[in-house]
C-alpha cells in the first residue's frame, strides 16, 4: 500500500482507495493524481449566505475566491479525457458564476416534482447543474435516448426518519444516481468535493462505481460514512469489495 498525502493507493490501481475524507476540499483535491477520475459530481456551497446547522455559513462575498477560483481548474486536472463534470449552482448567481466555467458548458436541469413557491411570478421547478465534458474524446457509449440533460427527481418527503435527515440540504438520490449511472462507467472513480450527506457516494455504491469525497464538517462526514455503509446496492451490481478494492472509510 502506497501513501500519497492523506490518501492510500490501492496496490492494483493508481487511484486513491475510495472513501469520504474529512477536511477542506481545496487542500485535499491537490493529492488526487492527474486524469484519474471518471466523473466529478458536486454540489458546493452556493455563495448565497446559507447557514448550515453545523455553523458553517457560505459567504457571498468570498464565493469566487474561496470556491470557484480553484474548482474548475482542479476538476479539469483530475478528470480523465472525455470525463464529465457536473456542478450544482444557484440560479440566483448563475449570471455571475457562469464565466468561471469552461466555454462549452451546458445546463442540466435537476427538476423537482413540485414547484417551489416563491415571491416571483414564475414558479421555480428545477435547479441548474453546470456540466461539461473534458476535451473532444468520447469515452461513454453513444446511443440516441441513452442520456439527456434533465431528470425529474422525486422530492416528496414520505415521512419517517430519512437517512439523510442529519444534513440541511441533501439532494434527492434519484437525480444523482441518474447522472452517475449515465455519465460514468462501471468501476470509475466518482469524485464529490463537497460530500454533505454523502448522496453522490451512495449513488456510486449503488451503481458499482468507486467514490472519493471530501467534507469540511466532521458531523456531516460521520453521517455520510454511516449512510453509505448502510446503502444497499441493487442485486447484480458488482461492488468494489468484490473487485478487490480496499475501503478506507
Ligand atoms: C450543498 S452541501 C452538499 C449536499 C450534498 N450534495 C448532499 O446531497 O448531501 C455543501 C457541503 O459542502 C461542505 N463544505 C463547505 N465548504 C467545504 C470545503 N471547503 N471543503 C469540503 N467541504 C465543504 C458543507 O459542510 C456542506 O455539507
Amino acid at each position: 500500500m502506497t501513501t500519497l498525502g492523506p490518501f492510500e493507493l490501492g496496490p492494483e490501481t493508481r487511484h486513491p482507495a475510495y472513501g469520504i475524507y474529512y477536511g477542506d476540499a481545496r487542500q485535499l483535491v491537490r493529492h488526487i493524481p492527474d486524469e484519474s477520475v471518471g466523473l466529478v459530481l458536486t454540489d458546493p456551497p452556493f455563495g448565497i449566505g446559507f447557514s448550515y446547522g453545523s455553523g458553517y455559513r457560505d459567504d457571498p462575498g468570498r464565493y469566487v475566491a474561496d470556491i470557484l477560483s480553484w474548482l474548475v481548474p482542479e476538476i479539469n486536472r483530475v478528470l480523465v479525457p472525455g470525463g464529465y463534470a457536473f456542478v450544482f449552482q444557484a440560479r440566483l448567481r448563475l449570471r455571475e458564476t457562469w464565466q468561471h466555467f469552461p466555454a462549452d458548458s451546458r445546463i442540466f436541469a435537476a427538476c423537482k416534482n413540485f414547484a417551489q413557491v416563491g415571491r416571483g411570478e414564475i414558479l421555480e421547478s428545477f435547479d441548474p447543474v453546470v456540466f461539461w465534458r473534458k476535451g473532444d474524446v468520447a469515452r461513454l457509449p453513444s446511443g440516441s435516448g441513452h442520456r439527456r440533460d434533465w431528470f425529474i427527481a422525486n422530492t416528496a418527503r414520505t415521512g419517517g426518519r430519512r437517512d439523510n435527515a442529519f444534513h440541511d440540504c441533501p439532494r434527492p438520490l434519484d437525480v444523482i444516481e441518474y447522472i452517475v449511472d449515465r455519465f460514468s462507467l462501471a468501476g470509475d472513480v466518482v469524485l464529490d468535493l463537497f460530500a454533505g450527506s454523502g448522496t453522490t457516494c451512495v449513488a456510486a455504491r449503488r451503481t458499482g462505481r468507486r467514490y472519493l469525497a471530501f467534507e469540511l464538517d466532521l458531523t456531516y462526514c460521520a453521517g455520510a460514512r454511516e449512510r453509505v455503509r448502510n446503502a444497499q446496492p441493487p442485486l447484480l451490481v458488482p461492488q468494489a469489495e468484490q473487485l478487490g478494492l480496499e475501503i478506507v472509510a
